[in-house]
Parts: structure tokens; sequence; C-alpha cells
């Protein structure tokens, strides 16, 4: 390891030393690409197993690196095995980006599985845009993003809400209380959630941000008992919402009078708050463990043997599972010598495969997935019911709340 490491350092020097004498520029690019070598796949896991949001994190590391075993227990890629190399960034968007460089620059990972909040997508973007490496990033997220770098396998505000905001509206009214962490993901997911409401004519009574990591909300709950909205949108992530849930149920509040609807809340979170302060709140999501097809049956067993039977799958490690095969799908058709991220990620662009939610497609003109739509109400027993699922899958519109914008393959376009 530290002699390919003293290598790449050497290969770089060297290659500044050919731009000063005038060697041409492409082949000073290339060079600094990242390459499968000696038989080896090298790809990056970045995955928080500390920090606040390590609750939901460790179980994307865990669905990221069974998929890769069995890849490898099947014969590898093209007879090449899939190496992983694991770096722990601790819930903290600098270490994100740190650990980001040392996988392209130092371990030359041709591509990297990694995170969950948008805060540390952002933090690690100009790292694999500044090297033309790809980032396969699982987690639904707020849109407004268009780069030929990610590869977006989570769900999009569209794929949450449109189905979502509705269906409340018309079961509980339309008279809304809006609670998030404060960065970007829950005011980009809020913003369009209010499009939606302005739409139906419902209103929004009370809107707040708590910051990451935030346990105290008794003042969060003594606005919901004096406001009385008729549903709270939660984007609260991490283990604030073991919080927020638990808090709310001490306090006596009732879901079947005021409940909370959430994009974030999976079996994960339900799993470390307990499922009686889940019971009753609503969840929309393209996955849930309960569903039932033969690749889900497959996966869940798979997943719950390698890792212990009281664990669960959810929707953000549904896709760490699926996007790891269509990796090995698109690298698949590339030769070993051509196996790069730019090189992967024409080979991806179309890709489909019967995940465990059911069928689903890279978008090749945004590199976001076609996904399915549904909608849980979670129930005591740790699972949730699925009472609504769309009638066929739901394209990627990362821009869909701006709508002189949009993600082509050229790049974003504005009109
Ligand atoms: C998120 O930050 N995309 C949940």
């Amino acid at each position: 390891m530290t002699v390919k490491r003293r290598t790449f350092l050497k290969g770089t020097v060297a290659a500044g030393a050919f731009a000063a004498t005038g060697f041409p520029h492409i082949w000073i690019k290339d060079s600094s690409l990242a390459r499968a070598a000696e038989g080896e796949i090298k790809v990056g896991v970045l995955f928080s197993l500390t920090g606040t949001t390590a609750i939901v994190e460790e179980s994307l590391n865990k669905a990221t690196v069974m998929a890769i075993e069995e890849i490898n227990d099947q014969g590898g890629i093209n007879g090449m095995k899939i190496v992983p190399v694991i770096e722990d960034p601790a819930s903290d968007p600098a270490t994100f980006a740190e650990k980001a460089r040392k996988l392209v620059l130092g371990d030359k990972c041709v591509s990297v599985f990694g995170s969950y909040t948008s805060a540390s997508r952002k933090a690690v973007l100009p790292v694999f845009e500044k090297r033309n490496n790809l980032y396969f990033y699982p987690t639904l997220y707020e849109g407004r993003e268009c780069s030929k770098n990610v590869i977006y396998t989570g769900a999009v505000p569209n794929q949450q809400q449109d189905e979502f905001v509705p269906w409340l509206v018309e079961k509980f009214g339309k008279r809304w209380s809006l609670i998030g962490s404060n960065y970007i993901y829950p005011k980009e997911e809020n913003n369009y959630c209010k499009k939606l409401l302005a739409g139906l004519g419902a209103e929004v009574v009370n809107e707040e941000y708590v910051p990451l990591g935030h346990s105290e909300f008794s003042s969060v709950i003594n606005k919901f008992q004096s406001d009385k909205p008729d549903v709270i949108f939660s984007t609260v992530v991490g283990d604030s919402v073991v919080a927020l849930h638990r808090q709310y149920r001490a306090d006596g509040l009732d879901p079947e009078k005021m409940p909370m609807a959430s994009l974030t809340t999976s079996e994960n979170e339900v799993a470390a708050m307990g499922g009686d302060a889940a019971a009753g709140h609503f969840t929309s999501a393209p996955y849930f463990m309960v569903w039932d097809s033969p690749e889900n049956v497959k996966f869940v067993d798979a997943y719950r043997k390698r890792w212990g039977a009281d664990k669960v799958t959810h929707f953000v490690s549904e896709p760490c599972y699926f996007q790891v095969h269509l990796f090995k799908q698109a690298v698949e058709k590339l030769a070993p010598s051509d196996i790069t991220p730019p090189n992967i990620r024409e080979a991806i662009k179309g890709e489909e495969m019967i995940a465990p939610q059911g069928k689903v497609r890279i978008e090749k003109k945004n590199l976001h997935t076609w996904l399915w739509p549904k909608i849980g109400v979670a129930k005591s027993d740790g699972q949730f019911e699925i009472l609504k699922q769309s009638a066929d899958w739901l394209e990627p519109v990362p821009y869909k709340a701006y709508e002189n914008q949009d993600c082509t393959e050229e790049g974003l376009k504005e009109s």
C-alpha cells in the first residue's frame, strides 16, 4: 500500500514538471484520472461510523460492504475483485472532504460510495468535480444539483412529495407545521412542500429549524400544542429524529389528531426510538422493509444473515445496495484498462436492474434514478404498513421547484 502511494505521488510531481515544459494538457489530465490496476477495482466507502448521523450511516456502510462482498463472492467483475477502502468521516463535513481527497488522490479509488446528509455531499463535491471522479450518493435529498460527478440513487422532492402532500391534506387537513434540521436539505425540501401546499390552498402555520444533533424538543412541542396543526411535516435528521418522537409521545400528543409526516424517518430510526414512539406517524419513501418482492426477500435475508437477525433495512440502505450492483453492471462493460470514473459514468447512463423496491434506472440526462414512491404508516412492531404505492415508477426531476432550470447531459440549462 505504502509503495503504491509513493508511486502515485511521484507521478503527480512528474505531471507537474511536464506541465511546466509544455507537454500536452490532455496527457496531464488523463494521468491524474483514477484507474483500476493490478486486477483490483478500488472503491471508497465513506459513511460516518461515529457522530450524530452514525445512527443511519453505519447501516449504509453495512449495505454497501455486503453488496461488494456479494459481487466478489460471485467472482468479482470480469474476474477483478472490488477492493473497498473504508473511512469514517465522523458526521463532520470538513472530515468528509478530507477523507474524500484521501480516497480519490491517495488510494486512487475509481468511485466512492458515500454520505447521508446533503451538507456532507456538498462538502465532497469539489473533490470529485476537480478530479473528474465519481460519487455514488444513496440518500433522498433536496434536488437542485446537476453534477456529472455524482450518481444520485435516492429520491428527489417530486418522488417523495408529489403523492404524499395531497394525500395528507385530503386525509388530515390544510394547517401544516414544518420542522426540520437546520441545513440545506430541510430548507429546500420545505420550499417544494410550500409550493405544493399553496397549490392545494393549504397554509403553513409555523416553520422551524433546529441544529443538527438537537435533542431538546420541549419548546418545539409546546408550539405544536398551541398551534394545533393538522400535519407536522418533519425533515429532522439523525439522532434528533429519536428525541423528537420520544418527546412528542412523552408529552401526550396523539398521531391520530396531529400526525408527523416525514421524509427521513425509516425503520432504522424507528428501531432506535422504539416502535411505540413511532406508531401512527407517516413516511413517504420508495422502499420499506416489508415490501413483498422476491428481490427484497433476498436482500433482507442476506442483510440479516450478514449483520444480525435484529437488523433492519430501509430506504437509504436499499439504494446503497442496488447502486453497487449498478456500478458492477457498468464496469462489466469496460475493458480493465478503461475502468476510469468518466468511463463508468458513461456506462451507467440508462442502466437498470430489478432492485428490492422494483425496477430502477439511472436517468441518462441527469444521473438521478427512476424510483417507486410509497406511503407507509409506522407500527409499534417497528415496521411500516404500506398504505399506498405509485402506479408506475417515477422520473427524477431534480429541478422541479425551479421551473426555469433543468439538469441535462450538457449540464444545468436555464431558460
Ligand atoms: C439529506 O441531507 N439529504 C437527508
